[in-house]
């Protein structure tokens, strides 16, 4: 495998995490905030997205499994870690790396909701076109990009290359 195209360079990521930290500022502005990180893509996104945030937000981390052995997702999510807090009577926003057919997300929301936040919305840097999936509302989106599979800024293929601070294509050799 080879890094591919730049889809998203570092410059961009960085000028879009400013104005989505501005308008979850401005959203929450006076309000009790809770960020949850969905590990492992998530915790890059969610630590530049929290330096953009002027307010005194607090961080909690799940950990899914969407996919099985292949690289489609399946619908079957397994939570290997959960939250460490309650979220009853909070307000919670959701960080996500990358929605491809949202199954993962949908799982999680209907999983969070019986918890009776005050508030669940949905951050997230990248969002797939061209993909069929059920209606999720996205608070505060990044980009939207092709259907294609993506590297960086905490997507791995294999488990690695989530460093990279920018999102590009993978090149098959
Ligand atoms: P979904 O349930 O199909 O929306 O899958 C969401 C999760 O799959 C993301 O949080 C990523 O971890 C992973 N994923 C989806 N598309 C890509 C990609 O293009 N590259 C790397 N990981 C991806
Ligand atoms: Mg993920």
């Amino acid at each position: 495998m080879k890094i591919g195209r730049v889809l998203v360079s570092a410059e961009e990521i960085e000028a879009k995490l400013t104005e989505m930290g501005a308008a979850i500022t401005r959203d929450y502005e006076g309000q009790d905030l809770l960020l949850v990180g969905v590990l492992k893509g998530a915790f890059v996104v969610m630590a530049d997205l929290a330096r953009h945030i002027d307010l005194p937000l607090e961080f909690d981390f799940m950990a899914v499994s969407s996919y099985g052995a292949s690289t489609k997702s399946t619908g079957v999510v397994r939570i290997l870690k959960d939250l460490d807090e309650e979220i009853e009577g909070r307000n919670v926003l959701i960080v996500e790396d990358i929605i491809d057919t949202g199954l993962t997300l949908q799982y999680l929301i209907k999983n969070l909701e019986v918890r009776k936040p005050a508030s669940l919305k949905l951050a997230a840097l990248l969002i797939k076109d061209g993909v069929e999936r059920p209606p999720l509302d996205v608070a505060y989106e990044g980009f939207h990009i092709g259907p294609e599979f993506v590297i960086g800024y905490g997507l791995d293929f294999d488990g690695k290359y989530r460093n990279l601070p920018y999102v590009a294509v993978v090149d098959e050799v």
